[in-house]
């Protein structure tokens, strides 16, 4: 299994990266927001999806999104829409004119704008949630607007948070 070419997703498959885990998630428990850094198949990927599996273990809510192939708010919007119904995670939403709330969860309205809808959704999660962003480069066309955003979000929602590499 040492060998394989996936990232790894579980601690004893994870070679001397026990520091890296732990830091990371003690940055996350404090309320940081954490960068993953560094060249092509250093391991970073497997760094996230071990600290994600961890970090749910312990009774968080985590979403792993890749984001090559990514580059427009609108297709990070639907994306994030489908990780938030799958893993059921709570939101406060009821007013919203951005989304319809369903028995499955919830559906982007006809009409609605890209950036109020990524906002508020995010404002909206009412549970702690970690949300990791893998490959975030691709989305470096939306940089100005996704900055906006995660500040806003940063400031106004400390039940989630990010982590990028
Ligand atoms: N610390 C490690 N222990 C075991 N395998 C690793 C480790 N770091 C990287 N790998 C392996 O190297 C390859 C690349 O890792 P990956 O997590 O995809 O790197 P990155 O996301 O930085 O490109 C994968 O096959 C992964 O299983
Ligand atoms: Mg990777």
């Amino acid at each position: 299994m040492l060998f394989n070419l996936h990232p790894k997703e579980h601690r004893d498959e994870l070679f001397g990266r026990d520091s890296e885990v732990e830091y990371i998630k003690r940055q996350v428990r404090a309320g940081n927001w954490v960068i993953i850094g560094g060249q092509r198949g250093i391991g970073k990927t497997s760094l996230l999806k071990v600290v994600l599996n961890e970090l749910s273990r312990d009774g968080l809510k985590t979403i792993y999104i890749n984001v090559r192939g990514i580059n427009t708010l609108r297709d990070l919007l639907s994306l994030l829409i489908n990780e938030l119904n799958k893993h059921k995670i709570s939101l406060r939403l009821s007013l919203s004119l951005n989304f319809i709330l369903g028995s499955a969860g919830i559906t982007l309205s006809r009409g609605s704008r890209v950036f109020n809808s990524l906002l508020e959704l995010l404002l909206s999660i009412n549970e702690e949630t970690v949300i990791g962003l893998d490959e975030v480069q691709e989305l470096s066309r939306v940089s100005g607007q996704l900055i906006k955003i995660l500040g806003n979000v940063f400031t106004g929602n400390p039940k989630v948070s990010f982590i990028f590499m």
